[in-house]
């Protein structure tokens, strides 16, 4: 029963001293240690090109590790490995590759407190953001061990005319390409190995340029957990380089991307183009995520939900609040409280207990925000703006702003941050200020808030979305119990974390005997 007895990860609670403690002592082994990336390939962490150190977003100071990229040999070594290794381990079965999964659930499970202090140090993840990734991380393991056994059983038997025996069977395709995100650099890393493995393919996983160490960390546990080395390779670097060698590889039989919209374009026009078979290419990608209140909706609740929404996790999370959509007559009081809860979020460093937002993943990014900031003081006005510390420019905090919007389409794309977008729409015309939103093309979250039923139905049919979420927030979707996903601009499918997540990455074959 795969929506029954299963359950989720349990997380920390920083209220305790105890959870407090056991983060500062892995947090000090940690900062006592280089960490250390580059290409894993047969088990073995080999020398690669460019290398270079991993800093701490919040204090470009600190090294926190070091790294080198791959080389288009070591790539290509990478691939013809992890075919070899993956005929054997398709044959296991789902019964036979969910027991290394869910080992691997329990090794990063017990070691939460690591992982979170390294996703700390090296994204700029607070502790409660640190915890919902590992937690997701181990939620993907377990769930896709379940969807192997569920699906990858064998040959099942389908009814047809006497004299002969007809099956349907599920096998892995081959090795896949899994390229992964800084902004979940854990959970989303090791999510696409586990989905892929589950189906009984191999995989060459090439993480973010920016975290490659929390990615090779999570490589080694893979292997702690009993999975064979030959069958999960890292391979790390710029997605110009090591990407392209990656995807334009004839041997790939299948391809899972988390990023940018356009990223996932150029990857799609090299699949066409290179040589070898047609494969399967899983993107998900961005979004351009609103959400629409009427005056029926509690304010406070309201306030709470934009907060998280958009500033959680620095606004860098696919799903996360982009533009707020408030009727004229709730508009001012709404703005008045949004700006006194922005008032008392604490920017700062994210490896402490006390912090709500850390900072961005590096500077091209803050700059990037600043560029926008500029272009709203311009083109519209803003109405807020987090403190920063005094000491701030020893990293890329941005102070998290909140701007009113002249047109319901003034943005084009989404902002990758902590930039909240308020547009005050006049009631009489929600269909034209719904329709401006959906006309840019993505359908990844949707936010509504109200008392009316009616209302909320009215927005999920004017507005494309894979994930709507009504009178909470829109940010954080749990494996099992909120598949997530988007439609259009946004991605492809199948949602990560729901009972059809694993179809993309396999092979059906039929066979009919003539008996
Ligand atoms: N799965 C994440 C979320 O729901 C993606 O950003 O927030």
């Amino acid at each position: 029963n795969i929506y029954g007895d299963r359950q989720n990860s349990l997380g920390r609670d920083y209220s305790t001293a105890e959870a407090r403690d056991a983060h500062a002592v892995a947090l000090k082994a940690v900062d006592a240690e280089t960490l250390t990336a580059g290409p894993i390939i047969g088990g073995k962490l080999l020398g690669g090109t460019n290398a270079q150190d991993v800093t701490n977003p919040y204090d470009r100071a600190q090294v926190v590790g070091k790294t080198s990229d791959a080389t288009p040999e070591q790539v290509d070594q990478a691939v013809r490995k992890a075919a070899e290794a993956q005929v054997a381990w398709d044959k296991l079965l789902g019964s036979g590759r969910a027991p290394v999964l869910r080992a691997m659930a329990d090794t990063l499970e017990a070691d939460m407190d690591r992982m979170v202090a390294i996703l700390s140090r090296e994204a700029g993840k607070t502790l409660n953001d640190g915890v919902a990734e590992v937690r997701e991380a181990v939620d993907f393991l377990r769930y896709y061990a379940m969807l192997a056994e569920r699906d990858f059983g064998g040959r099942e038997t389908l009814k047809g005319p006497t004299g002969e025996v007809n099956q349907l069977v599920l096998h892995g395709r081959g090795v896949f390409a899994a390229i992964s995100p800084w902004n979940f650099p854990l959970a989303i890393f090791t999510g696409q190995i586990a989905a892929a493995l589950a189906a009984g393919n191999a995989v060459v996983a090439k993480p973010a340029e920016q975290t490659p160490l929390v990615a090779a960390e999570a490589v080694r546990l893979y292997y702690k957990a009993g999975l064979n080395p030959d069958l999960l390779a890292l391979v790390p670097g710029r997605g110009e380089t090591v990407g392209v060698a990656l995807t334009s590889h004839p041997m790939i039989d299948g391809v899972a991307f988390t990023g940018g919209t356009d990223t996932a374009n150029a990857i799609n026009r090299g699949l066409a183009n290179r040589q070898g078979p047609i494969i399967p290419f899983i993107a998900e990608t961005g979004g351009l995520n609103g959400m629409f209140v009427d005056t029926t909706a509690l304010k406070e609740q309201i306030i709470d939900d934009v907060i998280l929404s958009a500033f959680g996790s620095a606004g860098q999370r696919c799903s996360a609040l982009r533009i707020l959509y408030v009727p004229h007559e709730a508009a001012d009081a709404l703005i008045e409280g949004l700006k006194g809860a922005l008032a008392v979020q604490v920017i700062a460093d994210p490896s402490d207990p006390k912090t709500d937002i850390g900072p961005v993943i590096d500077a091209e990014s803050r700059e990037n925000l600043e560029k926008h900031v500029a272009r709203l003081e311009k083109e519209a006005k803003i109405i807020a703006r987090g403190t920063l510390p005094a000491d701030a420019a020893k990293g890329d905090l941005f102070a998290p702003v909140i701007a009113e919007i002249p047109t319901p389409d003034f943005l084009e794309r989404e902002v990758f941050g902590p930039i909240l977008h308020v547009y005050r729409y006049d009631a009489k015309k929600l269909k034209e200020t719904a329709s401006a939103l959906a006309a840019r093309g993505f359908g990844l979250t949707l936010g509504v808030h109200s008392r009316i039923d009616a209302f909320a139905e009215e927005v999920m049919a004017l507005v494309p979305a894979g994930n709507v979420y009504v009178n909470r927030s829109i940010i954080g979707a749990v494996v099992g119990v909120q598949p997530f996903g988007g439609e259009g601009l946004s991605g492809t499918g199948p949602k990560a974390g729901g009972p059809n997540s694993l179809i993309r990455y396999a092979s059906e074959k039929a066979i009919s005997i003539n008996i």
